[in-house]
């Protein structure tokens, strides 16, 4: 049976969002009307899903997976983060801006009912407010990632107003989870600080201990994207760069709240390449376009986020299956 959003089209499916939204969207609208598409084979745990081995750089793979599973609504979660594309830049600029071109184009070239492209805190830079960074504001970022997050907002907000495709997106903060591990952001810290404490019990950080980034826990990112996604597109002001929070921390804070659960836990500070994007980026976010255009709001603040992280890894380690 074909679900209201047609057929449906993850990319990134092994990722650490991707992966997620995979198995949510399987549940929601059954796995027959979800393809996972990636680079890398999916987890073992995956749902039984169709699953393309997809390069978003190749133009004509796109639009032949989009046609074989007449495909009616795209996530396009593939990209390249903050801290691996300053290791290879010229490998983000490919598979971000090519990727991102590519599925804007086979949207447009074959009528796709909607496409969800998330951007980044990353599109901010030094020149940006740093504190409650407004919506619309200046978007001068530093590293070849946010570059792409900006020149991908900007192309999908072409696309919105001069071909009418429905394009929808949000700048994520850091996003914290328990499935998939974040493959080379800066703000992957906030997540291996977790694994590290249940496993070893101390952590050597990457930021230094005042580092404050905006974050938010996976239940509440796939709320955004659904929400988001099935919002009114005229009450839509703004489509692909919506500002999204759900609390802001620095790694102290982070270690003193993990302590409630762990108490002997221990935290050093070896700053290294990471400190200066995270330097360059917002401290904390004003979502209010979100809040008063699709009703965003979010369940999870640090306290109840660590709870549930270490809840769910000491379980995961007691039972041998960590994965880390
Ligand atoms: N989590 C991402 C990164 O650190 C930000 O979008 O690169």
């Amino acid at each position: 049976m074909i679900c209201k959003e047609g057929r449906i089209l993850i990319t990134g499916a092994s990722g650490q969002i991707g992966s997620e939204l995979l198995h949510a969207l399987c549940r929601k609208h059954g796995p027959d009307n979800v393809i996972a598409a990636d680079i890398q084979p999916l987890a073992a745990n995956a749902p039984a899903c169709p699953f393309e081995s997809l390069d978003v750089t190749q133009a004509e793979r796109i639009e032949e997976t989009i046609k074989k599973h007449r495909v009616e609504t795209v996530y396009h979660l593939a990209a390249i983060l903050s801290a691996n594309g300053e290791k290879n830049p010229q490998l983000a600029w490919s598979v971000n801006m090519d990727g991102t071109y590519n599925v804007l184009e086979a949207a447009r070239k074959l009528g796709l009912s909607r496409v969800f492209i998330p951007s980044s805190i990353a599109a901010f830079g030094p020149e940006t407010p740093r504190v409650f960074t407004p919506q619309d504001t200046i978007l001068k970022p530093k590293t070849m990632y946010g570059l792409t997050k900006v020149a991908g907002e900007l192309l999908a907000d072409y696309y919105v107003n001069r071909f009418g495709v429905d394009v929808r997106g949000c700048r994520f903060p850091g996003i914290i989870s328990h499935g998939a591990l974040p493959g080379g952001g800066t703000t992957d810290y906030a997540v291996a600080i977790y694994y590290e404490a249940v496993k070893y019990g101390r952590y050597s950080c990457f930021l230094g201990p005042d580092t404050r980034l905006p974050m938010m826990y996976m239940p509440d990112c796939l709320k955004s994207i659904f929400d988001l996604m099935s919002a009114d597109f005229k009450n839509l002001r703004h489509h692909c760069d919506f500002n999204v929070t759900a609390m802001s921390f620095t790694p102290a804070e982070q270690a003193a709240e993990i302590r409630r659960h762990i108490s002997d836990f221990e935290i050093v500070y070896r700053p290294d390449f990471r400190q200066a994007i995270a330097d360059s980026w917002p401290q904390s976010l004003d979502d209010s376009p979100a809040r008063a255009e699709w009703n965003w709001k979010p369940d999870y603040d640090l306290a109840a986020m660590t709870a549930d992280m270490i809840g769910v890894l000491t379980k995961r380690l007691a039972e041998g299956r960590l994965g880390y």
